[in-house]
């Protein structure tokens, strides 16, 4: 099992390994003494992984009360949180019982965020069953839900108390689900990690699977500390999703999460090129892409993005900061202007 330790303000482990997920009750109980848990889980995940994590809860001395809801990002808003809220508060869960969250980006955005807001803040720990949870999203702290009129309109930073990667739990995702952690890793290894993105152009990032949640989590690490709130350097993680995110949301969620990030970073890079700021490896990117089955062509035409991007939560005042690449492995921060922004969006939309 590999650790790697997170020491924003309240410190963290993050525990990586084929086949601890049993073990989860025990890993649990070195950070938490027993009390009622919150085991929060999609209809997917749950019935796959549910019982064998409950099992250990239950032998380390939690209480768990499993709060199963439909999986897909359509579940990721008020109402299912709010049911969550209401089933903690039926289950007899106080301010001294934690919540647990059992699958992807998912269930850790919303049952973190149901965490963070069950009487004002309880603990949380994820379990990340996806890859893309794993290599991202349990990381970091960041929790919430979507609205209609865009994602993660509704949220809060909450860091996690601990997060257990079982790495044997990606044998059941699907090709698809799969290559949507991929973009991540190769969005990791562009702005921060130039080995991490070599990686992912070969065989060796699955072949071990462990080395390459651990290079991630490494590079999420780097960004959040010092910048917990996501105010400096860590929007470079956002490097690819400026864009993405109005791709996914005008897809109404039919594009996964990571193959509106591949087109995203693709879109960014080639804009990036043409309006000539950074030096972009644009084949690069789309071999990588290429190489892990992700898209890099928008179905949606600049207009359509740009209104849905200018929404973004990101935009501050007259300017929004995008991500860019010195060379790989080295993002920046580009301040644009709207006019730039629009210029931006263009260029990088039309092939
Ligand atoms: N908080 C963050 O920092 C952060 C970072 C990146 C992404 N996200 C969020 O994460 C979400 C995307 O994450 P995701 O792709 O994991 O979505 P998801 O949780 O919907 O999981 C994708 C699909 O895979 C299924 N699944 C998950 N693990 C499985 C397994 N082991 N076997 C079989 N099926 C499994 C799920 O049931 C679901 O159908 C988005 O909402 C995105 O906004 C958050």
């Amino acid at each position: 099992m590999r650790t790697v330790d997170i020491p924003v303000q309240t410190p963290y482990q993050v525990r990586i390994g084929k086949g601890i997920l049993a073990r989860g009750g025990e890993l649990l109980h070195l950070v938490h003494a027993p009390c009622a848990a919150a085991v929060i889980s999609d209809s997917n995940v749950f019935p796959l992984y549910g019982p064998t994590l409950l099992e250990g809860l239950e032998k380390a001395g939690f209480r768990a009360f499993p709060f199963v809801f439909p999986a897909g990002e359509e579940s990721k808003n008020l109402e299912v949180f709010g049911r969550a809220e209401a089933f903690m508060i039926r289950s007899g869960l106080t301010r001294a019982d934690l919540a647990v969250t059992l699958g992807g980006g998912v269930a850790g955005d919303l049952g973190g965020f149901a965490a963070a807001c069950f009487q004002r803040g309880i603990p949380f720990v994820q379990f990340p069953t996806s890859l893309l949870c794993a290599v991202d999203a349990s990381v970091g702290g960041k929790t919430a839900v979507d609205l209609p009129e865009g994602k993660n309109m509704v949220g809060a930073f909450h860091q996690p108390s601990l997060v257990v990667c079982d790495t044997g739990c990606f044998a059941t995702l699907d090709s698809l689900r799969f290559a949507d952690g991929a973009a991540e890793s190769i969005k990791h290894g562009l702005i921060a990690d130039p080995k991490l993105f070599d990686r992912m152009l070969s065989p060796a990032w699955r072949e071990d699977l462990e080395e390459t949640v651990e290079m991630n989590v490494l590079v999420k690490r780097s960004f959040v500390l010092g910048d917990e709130k996501d105010r400096g350097m860590r929007q470079l993680l956002n490097f690819g999703h400026t864009l993405g995110h109005a791709v996914e949301s005008l897809s109404d969620y039919r594009l996964s999460h990571g193959q509106a990030v591949a087109i995203g970073m693709a879109a960014e890079a080639r804009a990036a090129r043409k309006m000539g700021f950074g030096k972009v490896h644009e084949k690069e990117i789309l071999a990588a892409l290429r190489a892990c089955g992700l898209p890099s062509q928008s179905p949606f035409g600049a207009e359509e993005i740009l209104e849905k991007a200018l929404r973004d939560k990101k935009r501050a005042g007259n300017t929004l900061t995008v991500g860019a690449l010195a060379d790989i492995g080295q993002g920046f921060l580009k301040k644009l202007t709207l006019e730039e922004f629009d210029a931006f969006v263009r260029l990088g939309v039309e092939a």
